[in-house]
Formats: structure tokens, sequence, C-alpha cells
């Protein structure tokens, strides 16, 4: 089973100022990157929206990862309105007091999208995600917008924090098996192990952060993708790979 994870896509309206990033053409080039790999399924793990969420974008999104023709599933970041993106690419039935969290059962492999759009997760979630894991006797795979460690960023831990990540990492230390875990939010490329947690974080479609300084510093504008493996023996692999970004 093949997956490609793509994050951080701040898509705007056209014409929209950002920053001198061609954010739409960077989607477009994503898509079609992925696509060269003949993925399973494409996992978009938040932040669609550029700066606020917004119906026409998100449909502009929807029209174009229709017509790739893979299967795929969006959760929210904190740029994404979650009831609306759900409205729009038709997900309503998934919503759970307004956060979009539900699990993808796919052949061999069931994946956890969680929902931490508002820079925390719900108590209701967390009990959902307790008793998910309780009832799943394999290594866990679960896609997030923040990550649910400190990622040894200070400008992101400090500033922009998934705030209630104890109680988030309490409920995950408890699964008897790893727990892979799929984030972006943080702008860098960085793999974690913290306890039975792998955490990758995913580069984006926007710009890359340099990782080491407490002020925001850009690094390049080059855009990523991550390809995952998930091994029938269970083992899960992945790799990141970039790409020429575009400028307007
Ligand atoms: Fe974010």
């Amino acid at each position: 089973m093949k997956l490609i994870q793509i994050t951080d896509l701040h898509v705007a309206s056209e014409g929209e100022f950002t920053h001198g990033v061609d954010v739409r053409q960077n989607f477009l080039d994503i898509l079609q990157a992925a696509k060269s790999f003949s993925p399973d399924y494409l996992i978009l793990s938040g932040d669609l929206a550029y700066d606020t969420a917004n119906e026409q974008v998100y449909r502009w999104m929807k029209s174009q990862l229709d017509d790739l023709g893979i299967p795929y599933a969006p959760i929210g970041g904190n740029h994404d309105n979650s009831a609306l993106l759900a409205r729009v690419f038709g997900l309503e039935h998934l919503l759970t007091d307004g956060d979009l969290y539900y699990k993808l059962p796919l052949p061999n492999h069931t994946l956890l999208l969680l929902e931490t759009s508002n820079g925390t997760i719900s108590e209701a979630q967390l009990a959902w995600l307790a008793n998910e894991l309780t009832q799943l006797d394999a290594p866990a795979v679960i896609f997030m917008h923040h990550p649910p460690v400190e990622g040894g960023v200070p400008y992101m831990d400090v500033n922009y924090p998934l705030r209630n990540m104890v109680e988030v990492q309490e409920v995950l230390y408890q699964h008897p098996f790893p727990v892979y875990i799929f984030c972006g939010h943080y702008h860098v490329e960085k793999m974690l192990c913290v306890k039975n947690l792998v955490v990758h974080i995913t580069p984006t479609t926007y710009f890359q952060m340099k990782w080491q300084q407490p002020e925001f510093l850009l690094d390049h504008l080059r855009i990523g993708l991550r390809e995952i493996n998930l091994r029938s023996d269970g083992v899960v692999e992945s790799a990141v790979v970039y790409y020429d970004g575009n400028k307007t």
C-alpha cells in the first residue's frame, strides 16, 4: 500500500499576494509529482488554505484533486475551517461536534486522521483515539497537522505547538506497538523518535523554514512530498522528495 502525503499547500485565491511564491502552480505541480508514484491514496494533512479558509479555493482544489483520479483524504490545519472543508469535500458525515477526525480503512491497514485545526485535540477526540487504538492489534498510522511532540524547532515549538500535546502523548504512549505519525505545520523536514512514537514532519508546498533559530527565517522555496510504503509485514517506510518551487 503506497501513500503520498502532501501538506501545508496554502493555496491562495487567484492574484492574492503570497510573498512571491506561486502557491497555486506549486499545488498543481505537486499533484502531478504525486501521480508519478502511482499511489493508492493521497493524504492532505492540513493548511490547504493560504491564510483564511475560502470556499472558492477549496472548490478549485477539489476539482484538481478529482481530476487526478487518485483517492484522497484531507484533514484541516490551523489555517483551515474544518466544517467548511468537510462541506466542500463531501465529508460532512464525518464531522463530530464540528471536528473532522475519522478512520480510513484501507486493505490491511487502517489510517487514523486527526483534527488539530484549533491547536488542540478535544477531550471527545482523545477518547475516540484511545478507543480506536485499543482495537488495533498492530502498529498505528496517524495523520495530523500538528506534531504531537516538540519538534526541536524553537520558532514553532514556542509559538504554534499542539497545546495539549502532553495529554495526547499519554494516549499515544499506551499503544503497545509503534505509532507512526505523519504531520506538517512546521514547514521543515524532520523525523523524531520518542518512546513508541515515530513522528515524521513533512515539508510543505509553500516554503521551508530554517529549524534552528528562535525567530522565523526562510530556508528555501523547494517543495516536497512524502512517499509512504505501508508494507504487509507491518514495517512503515517513508522518504521525502523535493522539487523546484514556482515564483510569481
Ligand atoms: Fe499550520
